[in-house]
């Protein structure tokens, strides 16, 4: 574990190149696309905060945008041909455009080869960079802009820790907080230590800084962030005592995510019954059921230890909601190996659970493992592993019936103005009747039905 920050001299030299693209040319519009996980989101809002410092508005469309950038991710092949067929339909568009300026970034860009493929394929993209060279990008948008070339850089793991970076942010309410970057875990089939690099902490003292400011500009709440959160170690600080101090700030709601099982510590649980503003929920990825997977996988805990920290939880925060990821079809997974998952998922009983077939990410060493079941064969157990877990839910959620909730209100429906939704705190959606004034604020509502995902209920008076 390392840290390492970025000289604020160089972050300044960003903000002047911003003043340079603004002084060029302002009132141009942008789109962001944001394909990937809440890191990419994050790392979006300060591209829109650059590109608002750099004088450009946002566009209702990418037709009206003069500037496109695409945030890549690569955790599973799905995502990557996204990228590239959203990519390549931007030819069109700039055929009727000649002056738009086409951007492709994140994840999928520090693949090896990536970036020299898209430059000798895509003669219509004018800009590629990775995720460690980001904080660059005024930079490097003043190179296309002012002298018209073609910039493709993008670093070999560097690990630094950028500070003091624009962001538009996506909500009023609730604000995305990285704690950490990068990953060290290194399980099988995962490519994001590959492109994301070694884990580094921010500071203590920044983090803690940032979160004042969030709640100062009546932010409600905070979701911590970082690939594995549990072995946050900034400037000496454990991710459990920074949690303490966060908590004491007062933001009205906290959470955190990612957390791997193996690195969860007695503490850490602990503050789930101590920390009055961390919140009953609990992003818990198990990835599979059987100990003989999980060892292939690389993820150090076997099954017996989830479920230990599982009740764990449970005893310091009865109302706890777990959530999960799991891969189905690991290679050489067997179907009665599957079944173990199946018997996990029913015994643990998460509120929901994202479920993917397993992928392979070239350079990950379950690439290059034997891989004997068909996708068919997969698919069918997918489709069993999502037919219980909506079961599952459905009974989680209706569960709910009858309970009054404490909802911190996110938005206005976009299809009534009249009805707005939130979350309770152990994260479950909430729609009920009320208008836009009731945005940000914390309101206790009776829950009188269960849909597939989401609950409906009224407000109390
Ligand atoms: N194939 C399928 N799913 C994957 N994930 C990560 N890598 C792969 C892969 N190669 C899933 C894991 C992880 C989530 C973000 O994506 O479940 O927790
Ligand atoms: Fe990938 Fe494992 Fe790191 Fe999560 S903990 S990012 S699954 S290597």
């Amino acid at each position: 574990m390392y840290d390492l920050k970025v000289p604020q001299s160089e972050i300044s030299r960003q903000y002047e190149y911003a003043e340079k693209i603004r002084a060029l040319s302002s009132g141009r519009k942008y789109t962001v696309v944001t394909l990937g996980c809440q890191m990419n989101v994050r790392d979006s809002e300060t591209l829109e905060g650059w590109l608002k410092r750099c004088g450009f508005v946002p566009a209702q469309n990418r037709e009206d945008a003069d500037i496109i950038i695409y945030n890549t991710c690569c955790v599973r092949e799905n995502a990557e041909n996204k990228a590239l067929g959203n990519v390549i339909w931007l030819k069109e568009l700039k055929k009727d455009k000649p002056g738009l300026i086409i951007g492709v970034c994140g994840c999928m860009m520090q693949e090896e080869g990536i970036s020299g493929q898209l430059k000798e394929k895509y003669p219509f993209i004018d800009l590629v960079f990775g995720t460690h060279n980001a904080y660059m990008f005024p930079e490097y948008l003043y190179r296309v802009i002012a002298s018209s070339e073609r910039v493709f850089e993008v670093w070999d793991i560097k690990g630094y820790v950028p500070e003091g970076l624009p962001a538009v942010r996506n909500s009023r309410i609730n604000a995305f907080v990285n704690i950490m970057y990068g990953c060290n875990n290194f399980c099988s089939y995962c490519i994001v230590p590959y492109v994301r690099g070694r884990e580094r902490s921010r500071d203590p003292e920044d983090i803690l800084a940032e979160c004042r400011s969030l709640k100062a500009a009546g932010f409600k709440e905070i979701m911590l962030l970082g690939q594995n959160v549990n072995s946050y170690m900034g400037g000496g600080t454990a991710f459990a005592d920074l949690l303490k101090r966060v908590n004491d700030i007062g933001i009205e709601r906290i959470r955190f995510m990612t957390s791997h099982p193996k690195d969860i510590t007695r503490e850490l649980i602990e503050c789930f019954g101590t920390c009055e503003h961390l919140m009953p929920a609990l992003h818990l990825p198990v990835q599979a059921g059987n100990n003989e997977i999980l060892k292939r996988m690389n993820r150090s805990y076997t099954n017996e230890k989830y479920l230990e920290t599982v009740s764990h939880l449970r005893k310091v925060r009865p109302d706890i909601g777990l959530t999960s990821d799991i891969i189905v079809g690991f290679p050489g997974e067997t179907r009665q190996q599957f079944e173990d998952t199946l018997r996990l998922v029913r015994h643990v009983r998460f509120d929901s659970a994202y479920t993917f077939i397993y992928s392979p990410r070239k350079g990950t060493p379950a690439a290059k493992y034997d891989d004997p079941v068909s996708i068919e064969e997969k698919t069918a157990w997918i489709e069993e592993l999502i037919a219980l877990q909506q079961c599952i839910t459905s009974e989680a959620l209706s569960g709910q019936i009858g309970s009054i909730q404490n909802v911190l209100v996110e938005n206005v429906s976009s299809r009534s103005a009249l009805t707005v939704g939130g979350k309770t705190p152990r994260g479950l959606m909430v729609n009920f009747e009320g208008d836009g004034s009731l945005i940000g604020k914390t309101v206790k509502v009776k829950i009188t039905a269960a849909g597939k995902n989401t609950l409906k209920g009224t407000m109390e008076e």
